[in-house]
């Protein structure tokens, strides 16, 4: 039964893209990763490492005046910053910091055989 399901995830279910040398982003840093073509159906993801585990999130900062979540060190270790009006939101659940603004996107990410897999 399991590998009957295992089967029919691989079919339908949506494959991940795989970003290599998960080791490279190391605790408390982030990096951008372009999904996709840019000019049409693109996402940016700003792919974390916080705790130990691989976090993301669209880089398109909720507060939807034009910034884009930066990478680099996060904001003590846990909080991606939008440079634009310096937003800052929690990488594991999107939550904005001390304003009123709604959540950034989470992505679904996963460390597997020294890669990332991007579920975006
Ligand atoms: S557009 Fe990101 S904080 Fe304003």
């Amino acid at each position: 039964m399991l590998g009957m399901f295992k089967k029919l995830k691989g079919l339908f279910g949506r494959r991940p893209v795989v970003v290599p040398n998960a080791a490279g982003l190391l605790e408390g840093e982030a990096k951008t990763i372009e999904v996709g073509d840019m000019g049409s159906d693109g996402r940016q993801i700003l792919l974390c490492r916080v705790g130990g585990k691989i976090f993301g999130l669209d880089t398109l900062c909720p507060h939807a005046e034009g910034g884009r979540l930066s990478r680099g060190p996060l904001h003590e270790g846990r909080f991606a910053v939008c440079p634009m009006h310096s937003y800052k939101f929690d990488v594991k659940t999107g939550a904005p910091q001390d304003v009123n603004c709604s959540h950034a996107r989470t992505v679904r990410c996963e460390e597997r055989e020294g890669n990332i897999e991007v579920f975006a």
